[in-house]
């Protein structure tokens, strides 16, 4: 297989931007039509992430452990997807499904690679989706005996902390194991779109999970303001591999640094730690104003604990130092600044692991402002959860990513 050759060919198409993703899905709805109910009705938003997703995956094809790990996760999370048949009934997600992807793939390229697509490069392009889909399906079929196609999740508690911001506590059907620090695709099932959703809490023994939301767009809004005690939302398999890994290197300490609703993984990784020997940690949160520190009560309450596997310690240093920072605050005597550069004033120690959660605004103002300050890139864990590790061909809406 000629992977420079599946590279440029692939750059042809990432070049052409939106223009491919709505040639691929048109070429796909015409061979086979009743994929179209597996997608949004508005595709305006999301419609470059499977094509995306494939040409990154196809081009880096010599990549083969990470490329199988990640292929066989995306293939059992796949199976939350399925189509409507005449009658409204699921019709799940099969192998007929992936060859007219496979066949709008191949049609794509022909048409944007132009006159140098050649017999040989079609073989090696066929030969490439058909080593990935098979892994996707080896994928969904394992974990069928392990994991239900996606979780109902029913809506237990709903407390709404400010115009614009709620918890919700879920109970899932099934136990769901994620690691603190993840995300789960999480769908309203009336809207039809995923959005991915970071539970606040360590895992449970009854399984529950909190998830922080923000306003930000149609799927948040709703939540926000619509989504009731009863309601059921569903919940795919969780993702995430920055985050929680947080652990790589037990003996540094820890600099957390969130804004917003970003709070929430960190939040988690906090539980865990508490319920553990604990860990020097540092947990620097940013608002512009006091108001936006929702979760203030739950972490100060947190750094007062003592940590489980500690509890008879006698030393009196709290393991959680919390840093609430606001940029403006009238009536307010704690740090004010940035979270970033509050983080950079009271130093955070130079052999410290620093996890970064907040919008991409943030995390990009964040992240910027520690590299300038000499932070190694090789100590910053922070999590994109917006596929960012695939070329994007639009750019997405606010809410179209993840909502923390
Ligand atoms: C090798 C083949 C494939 C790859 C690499 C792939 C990759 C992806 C990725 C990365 C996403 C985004 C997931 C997310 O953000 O949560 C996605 C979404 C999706 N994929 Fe696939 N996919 C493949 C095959 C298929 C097939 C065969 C179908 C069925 C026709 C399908 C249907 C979907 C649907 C319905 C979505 C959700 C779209 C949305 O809500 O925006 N995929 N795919």
């Amino acid at each position: 297989m000629d992977v420079a050759a599946l590279r440029w060919s692939w750059n042809r198409v990432a070049a052409a931007g939106p223009r491919a993703a709505r040639h691929f899905y048109a070429t796909l709805f015409v061979i086979a039509p009743e994929t179209r109910t597996m997608f949004p009705t508005n595709m305006q938003y999301q419609e470059d992430k499977l094509l995306a997703a494939l040409g990154h995956i196809i081009t880096n094809i010599d990549n083969s452990d990470a490329l199988a790990a990640f292929a066989h996760h995306l293939g059992a999370d796949h199976r939350r997807f399925y189509g409507l048949d005449v009658e409204e009934r699921p019709v799940p997600l099969a192998e007929r499904h992936y060859i007219w992807v496979g066949q709008a793939l191949l049609a794509t390229l022909a048409d944007f690679v132009g006159s140098e697509w050649t017999p040989s490069l079609r073989a090696d392009w066929a030969a490439a989706y058909e080593f990935v889909a098979k892994l996707m399906l080896t994928g969904a079929a394992d974990s069928e005996q392990l994991t239900p196609p996606f979780w109902q999740a029913e809506v237990i508690g709903v407390e709404r902390r400010r115009s614009d911001v709620c918890v919700l506590t879920v109970r899932p059907n099934y136990l769901c194991n994620y690691l603190p620090g993840q995300s789960l695709p999480t769908q309203v099932p009336t809207l039809r779109t995923w959005r991915y959703l970071s539970p606040a809490n360590a895992p449970r023994p009854d399984g529950t999970l909190e998830f922080h939301v923000r306003a930000a767009g149609r799927f948040s809004t709703h939540l926000v303001r619509r989504i009731a005690v009863g309601e059921v939302l569903r919940l795919g398999h969780p993702t995430g591999t920055a985050l929680s890994a947080y652990n790589r290197a037990p003996h540094r300490p820890l600099l957390l640094i969130a804004g917003g609703t970003g709070v929430a993984p960190l939040r988690a990784i906090l539980e865990e730690l508490q319920q553990g020997s604990g860990r020097p940690t540092t947990l620097v949160v940013g608002g512009k104003s006091p108001d936006d520190l929702y979760d203030h009560q739950a972490l100060l309450k947190l750094a007062a604990s003592t940590p489980a596997m500690n509890a008879t310690a006698s030393s009196s240093a709290p393991w959680l130092r919390y840093v609430p920072t606001v940029e403006i605050g009238w009536d307010w005597d704690g740090e004010v600044g940035r979270a970033a550069d509050t983080a950079l004033r009271i130093g955070p120690s130079k052999d410290a692991d620093v996890l970064v959660c907040g919008s991409p605004t943030m995390t990009r103002a964040t992240v910027a402002a520690l590299s300038a300050n000499g932070i190694d890139s090789d100590r910053l864990l922070v999590e994109r959860f917006d596929h960012s590790v695939y070329p994007l061909l639009a750019s997405a809406d606010t809410d179209s990513q993840k909502t923390t």
